[in-house]
């Protein structure tokens, strides 16, 4: 159901801006939004300077929440770690194409996991480095900030990206899916979605919004309709 061609984009509010004291609370909050999944954000502390939750963590949100965990996993030798997320019970997973060994490998474990592969790509790793996966994969993952903490402005390069691997994408009708992470806000996301971008991941706009709910609705609800290219 969510990984096919779409006419509406999906929201993954990142559980990493939230208050880690009131989890349960955020998680509530989440259930009852028009969130469409929680993207959980997991550090190794050597592919980027920071760690962030385990797999406790993981399990107690999965118990908590109706939606689906789209987990991106910032860790380097990505293959080490594929069985244990699918055990924490994630939807879909996301490595870095720089710290993987064998893309093809990867995502072939992933799916032999039961879960949906994403490839995700620092800002400055251009896309020619998952030209070989995109019908593999289910969803490129354009990073618009470096990754290893949330809370970051958002990087304008991003856009042009996202049109070239909407293009990419175009030539062979690919249904892999695009999302962008970092510094998404209600300033940038409609433009994102004209560029082709079809998962939005935002954390800091929505735990600090006043009103997360109505932050992710605002997100939820720029219409494809006016979008040029959807
Ligand atoms: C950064 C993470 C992002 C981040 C997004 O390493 O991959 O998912 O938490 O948070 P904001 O929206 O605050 O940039
Ligand atoms: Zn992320």
């Amino acid at each position: 159901m969510y990984f096919c061609s779409m006419n509406h984009h999906l929201i993954a509010p990142s559980i990493l801006a939230a208050d880690f004291s009131n989890l349960g609370r955020a998680v509530e909050m989440l259930n009852r939004s028009q969130a469409d999944w929680i993207h959980v954000d997991v550090m190794d502390g050597h592919f980027v300077p920071n760690i962030s939750m385990g797999f406790p963590a993981l399990k107690a949100i999965r118990l908590n929440s109706t939606l689906p965990l789209d987990v991106h996993i910032m860790f380097e030798q990505p293959a080490l770690w594929i069985q244990r997320f699918a055990d924490a019970g994630a939807y879909s997973l996301s490595i870095h194409a720089e710290a993987s060994l064998n893309l093809e490998e990867d995502i072939n474990h992933i799916h032999d996991a039961g879960m949906k592969a994403g490839i995700a790509l620092n800002p400055d790793t251009p896309l020619s480095r998952v030209q070989h996966v995109l019908m593999q994969a289910d969803m490129i993952l354009i990073m618009s900030v470096n990754p290893g903490f949330g809370g970051q402005s958002f990087k304008s390069g991003t856009f042009e990206k996202v049109k070239q691997l909407k293009a990419m994408l175009d030539v062979n009708h690919h249904e892999t899916l695009i999302e962008v992470d970092g510094g998404v806000d209600a300033a940038n996301a409609r433009k994102l979605l004209d560029a082709g971008a079809d998962v939005l991941v935002a954390g800091s706009s929505i735990f600090k919004a006043a009103d997360a709910v109505k932050m992710i609705k605002t997100l939820k609800e720029l219409s494809s309709d006016n979008l040029t290219d959807h």
